[in-house]
C-alpha cells in the first residue's frame, strides 16, 4: 500500500472504524495521572487517522504520538500533510524480527487501526508490541479478521489469467479469516506473550460505499497485486473482482450504495509488569 494520495480519498471505511474505536473503546486507555504519555500508532498510512482520531482525542497533557508505517511513501506524505508539535511519523515494520532499539520499552500506549491483518506472523507482531510498551502500558488495536475481499483474493489466485501475479496471496489474507474461534485463539496468543487481555472481540459490521467508483477506489488502494499486473490488463482484473463480489456477499445494487460485510477485531490489553 504505497499510494497515499489515493488512500486519502478512498479510506471512508477506515475512518468509520476509527470513529467506532474512539467512541466505544478509547475510554479504556489508562492515561498517566500526571500526563506526559508517549503513544505509538502502527500502520498509520497517510496519517489522517493518527491526526484526526488519535492526536485529537489524547488528553491535553499527553506528550506526543509517533505514527509509523512500513511504507516510506506513506511516512513522507504524513510528515508533509499532518504537522503538529506533538506528532511525528517514522518508518517501522511491526513484523520485523529485530526492532529498532530506539523504540523498545518507550511507549505508554500502542494503537493500530486497520493494519495488523496485513501481518501474517501475528505472534511476532504482538511480541513486538509487547516489547515496545513500557511496564503497565496498554494497547488498543482494531483490524479486519474476515472480509469478502480476502475470499476474492483466494478465488482470483486460482485463475490461470491472474495466478502468476498472486502466488503469495496468503500473505495478504488475515490469518483469522473464516476462523470460527478467533477471539479464543487470539486471547491465548496474547496471554502466552504476557498480555492481560481485557477485550478481545470480533464485531460483525458492514460499510456502505456511496457508489461504485468509491468501492473500486477502495479495491485499488488496498489490493497489493494490481501493480504487478500489466496496465493493459488491470481493468479486466477489476471487472473480474467486481463479478466475484456478488458471489461473496458484497451487495452491488445498480452500482450505487455498495455494501460490504466484514468482521472487525478489537483488542484492548495491558502489559502488567
Ligand atoms: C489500511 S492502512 C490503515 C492506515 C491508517 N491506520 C488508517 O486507519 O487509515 C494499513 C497501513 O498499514 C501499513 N502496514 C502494512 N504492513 C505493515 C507492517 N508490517 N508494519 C507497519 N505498517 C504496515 C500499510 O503500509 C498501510 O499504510
Amino acid at each position: 500500500m504505497n499510494n497515499p494520495n489515493l488512500y486519502s480519498t478512498a479510506n471512508a471505511m477506515q475512518k468509520y472504524d476509527a470513529k467506532l474505536l474512539i467512541d466505544n473503546y478509547f475510554n479504556n486507555i489508562k492515561w498517566l495521572p500526571n500526563g506526559g504519555d508517549i503513544s505509538l500508532d502502527i500502520g498509520c498510512g497517510d496519517g489522517g487517522v493518527t491526526y484526526e482520531f488519535l492526536l485529537n482525542n489524547m488528553p491535553n497533557n499527553a506528550e506526543k504520538i509517533i505514527g509509523t508505517d512500513i511504507s516510506e511513501q506513506m511516512i513522507m506524505y504524513a510528515n508533509e500533510y499532518y504537522q503538529h508539535r506533538k506528532l511525528k511519523f517514522e518508518y517501522l515494520d511491526i513484523s520485523s524480527k529485530t526492532l529498532s532499539e530506539q523504540f523498545i520499552g518507550k511507549f505508554d500506549h500502542v494503537f493500530s487501526l486497520n493494519c495488523l491483518h496485513w501481518v501474517h506472523d501475528q505472534r511476532q507482531a504482538f511480541q513486538n508490541i509487547y516489547d515496545l510498551l513500557k511496564s503497565n502500558g496498554d494497547m488498543l488495536v482494531s483490524y479486519v479478521a474476515s472480509s469478502p475481499v480476502f475470499s476474492i483474493y483466494e478465488t482470483l489466485s486460482k485463475l490461470d489469467k491472474w495466478k502468476s501475479y498472486m502466488l503469495d496471496y496468503t500473505k495478504y489474507i488475515c490469518p483469522y479469516h473464516n476462523n470460527l474461534n478467533t477471539e479464543e485463539d487470539l486471547t491465548k496468543l496474547l496471554e502466552s506473550i504476557g498480555f492481560e487481555v481485557v477485550i478481545c472481540k470480533c464485531e460483525k459490521r458492514q460499510f456502505v460505499y456511496k457508489d461504485l467508483e468509491s468501492w473500486i477506489n477502495f479495491i485499488k488502494t488496498v489490493n497489493p497485486f494490481l501493480n504487478r499486473i500489466p496496465e493493459s490488463n488491470r481493468n479486466e482484473y477489476i471487472d473480474q473482482f467486481l463479478e466475484e463480489c456478488k458471489k461473496h456477499g458484497v451487495v452491488v445494487p445498480n452500482n450505487v450504495n455498495v455494501t460490504k460485510p466484514y468482521d472487525e477485531l478489537i483488542v484492548y490489553a495491558q502489559k502488567k509488569i
